[in-house]
């Protein structure tokens, strides 16, 4: 018989182990296009798990824009930005990206990337190659989302920036060590709208602590772009903030509908990360059309279509505050369209996601390590297209659901 090399029999032990521990993850093939039904493994099932907040990943206009994208500037853009890959379209896209914050940061420049992922990692390792070794220092929350987990650590690595974490409800300790800190490069990171509970950060009081500190402020909006303020402008546009100390990270795979990232700051800072950001440098320019087409969904976003969509999304979301009390789960309070179902156990989760399933709703449980162990969820998101009565169906389908779990296990 032939005998198993040793790497792949680890790869089967550890899945075998992920499955034990409830832990594996499956992919689900969808056959449609990313809106409120889809069809998923053949079947028809209501989704509510997307982050296409505004429901634009479907829109004819953007569907048009990304075609005539690419009648004009075909498919792929064939290099990196800095040798031949950086496009008229990449350019108009920044500069009106740039647009969007110019209220909120001086000088304001953007540069645009092909995911969040990518514009996390170099805004990080970016930012702190601005100290020598050993001189800068990094603090994080403690549920940042994975890219600025990733970032935070490549930083670390590379740079020996020390690195504190923090919780973002309690910033007390972020403030005692900062008092006690000395480098001379301080970099506070911060997700504005926390991907897995839905809650937003608390910027003003961020703000002021970088200020009165000497830091930097990264906030990665990635769920706040295109979401939160009047125009759609973010976080920054919600709460009326304007500081020369924050650098701004949006992505474009969410509310806005299509694909990538940006991130937003002073001009020096972001003329720093074209020279020494490594993702950006070192990877190839996204096509040029899908900078097109997001030119159509940031005119989108910041119209009268996109107010109204904006409303919509509040409506849902006051509803669902408003009837919070359907079923005894926990909920997390969130103003934003994320609203979590905290179920606990793996196996709860499961469980629960899988009679949804059943009943023809698409929520997945999310388990660890994208969430803290012992708090598996279902993370329900709601797009414009959603109507109150879709949002009732599902609150009925969930309370019967409750009521079948409560009954198998006899409380
Ligand atoms: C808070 C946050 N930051 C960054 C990202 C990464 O963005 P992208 O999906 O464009 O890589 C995500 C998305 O998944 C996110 O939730």
């Amino acid at each position: 018989m032939k005998k198993i090399f040793s790497a792949l029999s680890m790869a089967n032990e550890q899945i075998i182990e992920l499955e034990t521990q409830l832990l594996k993850r499956k992919l689900r093939i969808t056959e449609s296009p990313c809106d409120i039904e889809a069809l998923v493994d053949q079947r028809q099932l209501h989704t509510f798990c997307s982050n296409d907040y505004l429901g634009l990943a479907n829109h004819p206009e953007l569907i048009e824009a990304l075609a005539e994208g690419a009648r004009r500037y075909g498919v792929g853009s064939g290099s990196s930005h800095l040798i031949s890959g950086h496009n008229i379209a990449h350019d108009l896209l920044e500069k009106k990206l740039a647009t969007f914050q110019s209220e909120h940061i001086p000088q304001a420049r953007a540069l645009f990337f092909s995911t969040g992922y990518l514009a996390n990692l170099a805004a990080i390792t970016g930012l702190i190659k601005l100290a020598k070794p050993g001189e800068a220092s990094i603090y994080s929350a403690k549920l940042n989302h994975a890219s600025i987990i990733d970032g935070v650590r490549l930083a670390s690595a590379q740079s020996k920036a020390s690195v504190n974490l923090f919780d973002h409800q309690q910033l007390d300790t972020l403030i005692e060590a900062l008092k006690k800190d000395t480098k001379p490069l301080k970099l506070i990171v911060i997700d504005g709208v926390f991907s897995m509970d839905g809650d937003i950060a608390p910027i003003k009081a961020l703000v002021q602590i970088a200020e009165e500190y000497d830091a930097l402020l990264l906030v990665d909006d990635a769920h706040g772009f295109g979401v939160l303020g009047e125009q759609g402008h973010g976080i920054l546009e919600q709460f009326n903030i304007a500081s020369e100390r924050i650098i701004y990270v949006g992505t474009l795979g969410k509310a806005a509908g299509v694909s990538g990232a940006f991130i937003c700051a002073q001009a020096p800072f972001i003329e720093w990360l074209i020279q020494k950001g490594r993702p950006y440098i070192y990877s190839t320019a996204t096509p040029p059309a899908i900078a097109h087409a997001l030119l159509k969904s940031l005119a989108i976003i910041e119209s009268d279509e996109g107010k109204s969509r904006r409303h919509q999304l509040n409506q849902l979301i006051t509803h669902w505050q408003n009837a919070m009390q359907f079923s005894a789960w926990e909920k997390v309070i969130s103003c934003t369209p994320i609203q979590p179902v905290i179920l606990g156990s793996n196996a709860n989760a499961l469980a629960v996601a899988k009679l949804l399933d059943e009943m023809g709703y698409w929520i997945p449980a999310i388990r660890p390590p994208t969430v803290p162990i012992g708090s598996a969820r279902l993370r329900i998101t709601f797009s414009a297209n959603h109507s109150i009565e879709d949002l009732q169906a599902l609150m009925s389908a969930l309370q019967k659901i409750e009521r079948q779990v409560q009954m198998e296990s006899g409380s």
